[in-house]
């Protein structure tokens, strides 16, 4: 799936991922979190409400990136004026130094065989800050051909446990309806050395 297939989701409408809101444990997280100025991504951030929660309850330091122009189009006119950068591109070009990575269906709307290289590239980003991994995982084997792609926490442990440290993978008590039952909440730190 490259920029042209992602692209034409986002001109067909065909975005069933999109929820509509920034979801529950991410919001939930952020409650608690106590550093405004955490440099935080959003990688395939799709439309964002994830950032308009964080940007209203005050942090200041976020980077959204999308490989499709329809999205960041809309997530630009969405944003306008607002403290945020906002890059098209691909996750996987992407430079720089992150405290936090928000995960919301970017992983699970990979690849299966690009797991390996979203790890590498995510230890990359968060390597010089130590920083971590947040969000949701999918806990559960989709019926269709992906994407969405499932996965389990096994699987995922012997995933991550190279690069980073399992702060938590566990079964997430606050996932939105449709997704209860189906999703796992995680937080990795970059492991050094
Ligand atoms: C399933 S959607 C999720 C969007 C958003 N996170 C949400 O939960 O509503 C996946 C998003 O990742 C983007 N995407 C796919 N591959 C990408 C890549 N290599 N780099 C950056 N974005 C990518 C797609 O354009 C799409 O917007």
């Amino acid at each position: 799936m490259d920029k042209e297939y992602w692209n034409a989701r986002w001109e067909n409408q065909q975005t069933g991922w999109d929820i509509g809101y920034a979801s529950t444990p991410i919001v939930t997280f952020f409650n608690t979190f106590p550093d405004k100025d955490a440099k935080i991504l959003i990688p395939g951030c799709g439309n964002a409400y994830e950032a308009a929660h964080l940007l209203e309850a005050g942090f200041t330091n976020i980077t959204l990136i999308d490989i499709a122009p329809r999205a960041i189009a809309q997530v630009k006119e969405r944003f306008t004026g607002q403290q945020i950068e906002i890059l098209l591109g691909d996750f996987f070009d992407l430079k720089g130094d992150f405290d936090l990575m928000l995960e919301q269906t970017f992983f699970c709307a990979l690849e299966p065989s690009q797991r390996p290289d979203y790890v590498k590239q995510a230890s990359r980003l968060l390597e010089r800050k130590g920083g971590e991994i947040v969000g949701v995982l999918f806990d559960v084997t989709f019926e269709k051909e992906g994407p969405p792609f499932g996965g389990s926490a096994e699987a995922y442990e012997q995933l991550f446990e190279k690069e980073f440290t399992i702060r938590k993978l566990e079964p997430c008590y606050n996932s939105i309806g449709p997704r209860q039952g189906t999703e796992l909440f995680i937080r990795m730190a970059y492991k050094n050395g």
